[in-house]
């Protein structure tokens, strides 16, 4: 029986790791992470993440050949295939802080690799790395476990939140990269390749050098990003010409060139990918002295800051220029519909803006913790944040204590409020009672929707003054300040 160990049971490991021992009864797989609390879960009832389709996965596999477990060494020890899936966030402190991926967990899961190994293995790159990672990677196994032989594949994974289940079960493609010029290297892939095609027609398994593999990752979350970044700069066109964005966006993803995905316009991309990556990218464009491409990805996240900068900027311009003592509704605050991930959500910049305004802020979302949110909107994002003289205004935990409050359903966070701010796409916000939701409102009533989720027309029918991402404005709005 081939033994596959994952190293971090977040995002990706889990539902990958429950995916592969779901399709391959012949093989057993342990997921293991440092984290006590997150290895319970994973063994209870209540699973650490929320993913439409994952309990059901977990639940056929768990304690037949799907394992999650604290005993990271015993199990790498044990394991033929090792997948290293643990976090790569950018750096906060030091050189390439704000750009450069920090790679502290993984060097230290590397290390660990190398301790413990007594069998020769294959080590899986399943985080998101620069290019050339699996180089040094190389290095400090071979260099720390002289006798063993290690190969180095990367096989980045592009699962999506909120649709990681159907993503492993069907793929686009399955990526392995490895050393091709060699036996090992090619007898390595080959391995791997056997797992996927249990489920993965091998056409969709596409390998490729071990540089090409993790580019190709950085590669992909780059292009989507540019698209969404692209839509967005154009719905500020559409605002200020009367234009409407979701039109547009449908007319030029009729383009088979183009075609229709990723072009929804929104207040802005979040998630832990994205921004991450694409800095990341810029890092190593810079590093390998590129500074013109760097600059050009470096536009894809300035559009992002812009889009969310530009709703905040609009809402607190349509509401006579203060929000003040206001009671603003949040609905929604993960980063999108159907997870609770709340990392690089564009909700945080939006009520940290509103709350520097001195808004009073209620927030509701189905699946986020309220004591995520209130850590979230009282964290800095990066360590100079918090030193005097700092441009960014965070707010302290008193502050967030004091004018937020976070309750269980969008009615109860609707009633009394000046306005509604809709951040996240969840399917209930399309269908609420929002004739009784107005009536409990004091007027004028005001929704902001940066989802495109409500039908703008009934909502002005219905008496709200409505601003919607890239629709044409609101005659109200039309003769505010205009925004930056
Ligand atoms: P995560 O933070 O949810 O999970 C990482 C886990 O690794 C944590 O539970 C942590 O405790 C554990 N860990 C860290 N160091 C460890 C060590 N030395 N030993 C054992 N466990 C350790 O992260 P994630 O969202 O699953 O992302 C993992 C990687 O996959 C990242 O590189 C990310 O860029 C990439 N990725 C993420 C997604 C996504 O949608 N989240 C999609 C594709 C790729
Ligand atoms: C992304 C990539 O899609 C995935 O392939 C990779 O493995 C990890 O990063 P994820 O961040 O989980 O996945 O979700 P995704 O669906 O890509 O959405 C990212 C952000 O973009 C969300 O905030 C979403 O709301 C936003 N988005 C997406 C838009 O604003 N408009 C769109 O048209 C699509």
């Amino acid at each position: 029986m081939v033994k596959i160990c994952c190293i971090g049971a977040g995002y990706v490991g889990g539902p990958t790791m429950a995916v592969i021992a779901l399709k391959c009864p012949s093989i057993e797989v342990a997921v293991v992470d440092i984290s006590v609390s997150r290895i319970r879960a994973w063994n209870s009832e209540k699973l650490p993440i929320y993913e439409p389709g994952l309990d059901d996965v977990v639940k056929k596999c768990r304690g037949k050949n799907l394992f999650f477990s604290n005993e990271v060494e015993k199990n790498v020890a044990q394991a033929d295939i090792v997948f290293v899936s643990v976090n790569t966030p950018t750096k906060t402190s030091g050189l390439g802080a704000g750009k450069a991926a920090d790679l502290t967990y993984w060097e230290s899961a590397a290390r660990m690799i190398a301790d413990v190994s007594k069998s020769s293995k294959i080590v899986v790159e399943k985080s998101t790395v620069p290019v050339k990672t699996a180089e040094a990677i190389e290095k400090i196994l071979t260099h720390n476990n002289k006798g063993i032989e290690f190969q180095i594949l990367s096989n980045p994974e592009f699962l999506a939140e909120g649709t990681a289940i159907a993503d492993l079960f069907d793929p686009d493609r399955v990526l392995i990269g490895g050393r091709e010029e060699t036996q090992g290297g090619l007898k390595a892939i080959k391995t791997l390749k056997d797992v996927y095609a249990h489920w993965v027609p091998q056409e969709r398994i596409i390998c490729t050098n071990l540089w090409s593999a993790e580019l190709s990752k950085l590669a992909a979350n780059a292009f989507l990003a540019q698209r969404i970044s692209s839509v967005n700069s154009i719905s500020a066109l559409c605002e200020a010409t009367g234009a409407n964005v979701t039109q547009v966006s449908y007319s030029v993803g009729k383009d088979s060139r183009i075609g229709p995905k990723f072009l929804s316009a929104s207040v802005g991309f979040g998630g832990s990918c994205f921004q991450k990556d694409i800095l990341n990218l810029v890092y190593i464009c810079e590093c390998n002295g590129l500074p013109e491409v760097a600059n050009y990805w470096k536009q894809v996240i300035k559009i992002n800051d812009y889009q969310k900068k530009r709703f905040v900027n609009r809402l607190v311009s349509s509401m006579f220029n203060t929000v003040s003592g206001k009671k603003i509704a949040i609905l929604g605050f993960s980063f999108k519909k159907d997870t609770g991930d709340t990392r690089e959500t564009p909700a945080i910049d939006v009520c940290k803006g509103l709350l520097s305004d001195r808004a009073h802020l209620i927030i509701y979302d189905p699946q986020v913790a309220e004591a995520q949110m209130m850590m979230d909107l009282s964290l800095p994002k990066f360590d100079w944040d918090s030193q005097p003289g700092s441009p960014m205004q965070i707010p302290t935990d008193e502050s967030v204590s004091q004018s937020v409050k976070v309750v269980h359903n969008a009615y109860e966070a609707t009633k009394d409020a000046h306005a509604i701010c809709i951040l996240t796409e969840w399917d209930e916000f399309k269908n609420l009672d929002y004739k009784k939701i107005y009536d409990n409102m004091p007027k004028p009533a005001y929704v902001f929707d940066g989802r495109n989720v409500v039908d703008v027309g009934k909502l002005r029918q219905i008496g709200f003054i409505v601003y919607a991402i890239g629709k044409p404005l609101d005659p109200w709005l039309k003769d505010m300040p205009a925004v930056a």
